[in-house]
């Protein structure tokens, strides 16, 4: 995030982290850190720590970690410049003005700039088509006849896209050019080639970021055409999995009032809003994107999920809940009656009925019991697929005392005997755990003390830092293990010479390597020496050819050919002989 040598870094040189965090927590000395209780999570006994030489902080109840600048983001819910800015003025560093950019980076944000602003005509023009054209009179009937006023057509800066084909674009060919024309994803090209309007015959609703600079557009059929729903493609100014619809107005609400409401469409967006409920926004597509909730997660932790009661919206309700757990918010589910999503529904029943039911909307986990327990629980596999549906939400979530209460509540509320949920409990983390290695892993995974003293060392041993990252590459020591990923990270930082920060490390690493990276840093190591690097080393050399001893004992028993026999038996000896000088 600081690139060496800019301003963030010299800011981050010179802010003293105790002192920044030290505005927002109580800060205790001991040993040679500083700790107190999280800001992050409820607590009675301090597990947050603040690391003053390696200017990192760490709770080891909740896992959150990182340097002074992700701890303000964290706190002022405020973006990494914005980060900057707020600890450089609390240690009383000038703020200069921005720099000039690269030629290229000038010209991208030309490009951009001139992107925003065709959405800005092209937003206008939707809106005055809708307003004061012939065609435009039947989308307002449409619109009046599902209740939309023109005070909430123009607050919401509805528009209609006429059926001609060619209108937005004749009406932005003469000022840009033909690159610009295409790459905006208001037009399409025909088969001859020629561009013509994505849009037609579809009510406009402009998609906002959070700025409120229009970027995009969805585009509602009048009638039945399909798809129901047109919007954007992604372009260099969208990309659809960062933006939340309405977020730019909602996002104040959401700060004060501390929660969202996640609802699916634009026309739920605005019947919320218009209930007088405005800190609500939609994902606008079914599912909730990992993109979407760090947004949000900058205004609140809290969200109340409000998909459609069908089927699609319950997947999506429940595929959003597992990445709201994931990332630690606290989800509620506003689960309405079969039939009405929210904007129907608040026709119907009226904005206090629904402000009602948004208060009093369950805690996830009691929904997703309701469901469990709605399941034939009658028989014995019935039971262990109501468990079977609750597990993984249970084994999501990150912090392991919460985990256990989360069992211990499921227990009750199933009738399930608590060991056996356990149990099960336990088994779907170690299935979670040997899943494809992409995901995430969640569960810190056994670390090896001599794994620990080379991550350690890695970062600590001024002296021995680069030889040690060229030996575990050049023996490859590091691969295979649950580690793998942040010892690429301490390697590659370790080669420059340079003393590897750990905080800049974490941020190309999973969550749970973060966390376990900064675990491992946290404790205090000493510098360490070459020999102690090489036991290390051994015994990581040790494991390995155990692992492949254990191999060749699994290739062997398949009842390979005579010639693989022979020179599985040929390889064992070898390794036999290897793990024998390793004594
Ligand atoms: P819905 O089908 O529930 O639409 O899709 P809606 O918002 O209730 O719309 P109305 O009331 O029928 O006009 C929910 C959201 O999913 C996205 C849109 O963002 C929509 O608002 N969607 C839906 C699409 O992107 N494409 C589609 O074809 C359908
Ligand atoms: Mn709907």
């Amino acid at each position: 995030m600081a690139e060496a040598g800019s301003f963030a870094d010299r800011v981050k040189q010179q802010a003293d982290i105790v002192r920044v965090i030290g505005e927002y927590v109580r800060l205790k000395k001991s040993g040679q850190n500083f700790s107190g209780l999280c800001p992050f999570h409820q607590e009675k006994t301090p597990s947050f720590s603040v690391h003053a030489t390696k200017q990192f902080y760490h709770c080891f109840g909740c896992g959150k970690s990182g340097d002074v600048f992700q701890f303000v983001m964290e706190m002022e819910k405020s973006a990494f410049p914005e980060a900057v800015r707020t600890v450089a003025e609390k240690c009383g560093i000038r703020v200069p003005e921005p720099r000039e950019r690269s030629p290229e980076q000038r010209r991208e944000n030309q490009q951009r700039a001139a992107l925003v602003e065709m959405h800005r005509t092209a937003a206008t023009f939707y809106a005055r088509t809708l307003n004061s054209t012939d065609e435009g009179k039947v989308a307002r009937a449409y619109l009046e006849e599902r209740g939309l006023d023109d005070e909430t057509i123009a607050r919401f800066g509805l528009g209609y896209a006429p059926s001609s084909g060619d209108a937005l674009l004749r009406h932005l060919k003469p000022k840009y050019a033909e690159k610009l024309l295409e790459s905006c994803g208001l037009f399409s090209r025909d088969q001859s080639g020629r561009l013509y309007d994505r849009f037609r015959r579809r009510i406009i609703f402009p998609i906002a970021n959070e700025a409120g600079k229009v970027i995009a557009f969805g585009g509602r059929a009048l009638g039945d055409d399909n798809p129901k729903y047109l919007n954007s493609p992604e372009t260099p100014i969208y990309t659809k999995s960062n933006v939340l619809y309405h977020l730019d107005r909602a996002k104040e609400a959401i700060r004060k009032n501390d929660f969202a409401v996640l609802v699916e469409g634009y026309m739920d967006t605005i019947a919320v809003a218009r209930a007088g409920i405005a800190n609500v926004v939609a994902s606008c597509g079914t599912s909730l994107a990992e993109g979407q909730i760090k947004l949000l997660a900058r205004f609140s932790r809290h969200v109340v999920v409000n998909y459609d009661p069908d089927t699609a919206g319950q997947a999506a309700t429940e595929r959003s809940l597992t990445l709201l757990l994931e990332r630690e918010f606290d989800a509620r589910v506003l689960a309405l009656p079969t039939g009405a999503d929210p904007d129907k529904f608040i026709q119907q029943e009226g904005p206090d009925s629904y402000a009602k039911r948004l208060r009093e909307a369950p805690a996830y986990l009691d929904y997703l019991i309701a469901r469990a327990r709605a399941m034939d629980r009658s028989t014995a596999e019935g039971k262990l697929a109501a468990v079977n549906f609750l597990m993984p939400y249970a084994q999501r979530v990150p912090n392991r005392l919460l985990r256990s209460e989360l069992a211990t509540k499921i227990a009750s509320e199933l009738r399930v005997e608590e060991p056996v949920l356990r149990e099960a409990l336990r088994r779907a983390i170690a299935e979670r755990r040997s899943e494809v290695k992409q995901k995430p892993e969640l569960i810190a995974p056994v670390v090896r003390p001599a794994e620990r003293r080379l991550m350690q060392m890695l970062v600590e041993a001024e002296g021995f830092r680069e030889n040690l990252a060229q030996r575990i590459t050049e023996g490859s020591y590091h691969k295979g293990l649950e580690t793998e990923k942040i010892f690429d990270a301490l390697i590659e930082a370790a080669r420059s010479g340079s003393r590897p920060e750990p905080a800049a490390l974490a941020e190309s690493l999973a969550e749970n390597d973060r966390r376990l990276l900064f675990e491992i840093l946290f404790e205090s190591a000493p510098e360490g020496t070459w020999e102690e690097a090489e036991s290390c080393l051994s015994a990581l050399k040790k494991r390995q050819l155990e692992h492949e001893i254990a191999e060749l004992q699994t290739r062997l028993a398949a009842q390979p050919s005579p010639t693989e026999r022979r020179e599985i038996f040929t390889r064992a000896q070898e390794v036999r002989k290897l793990l024998g000088e390793l004594q």
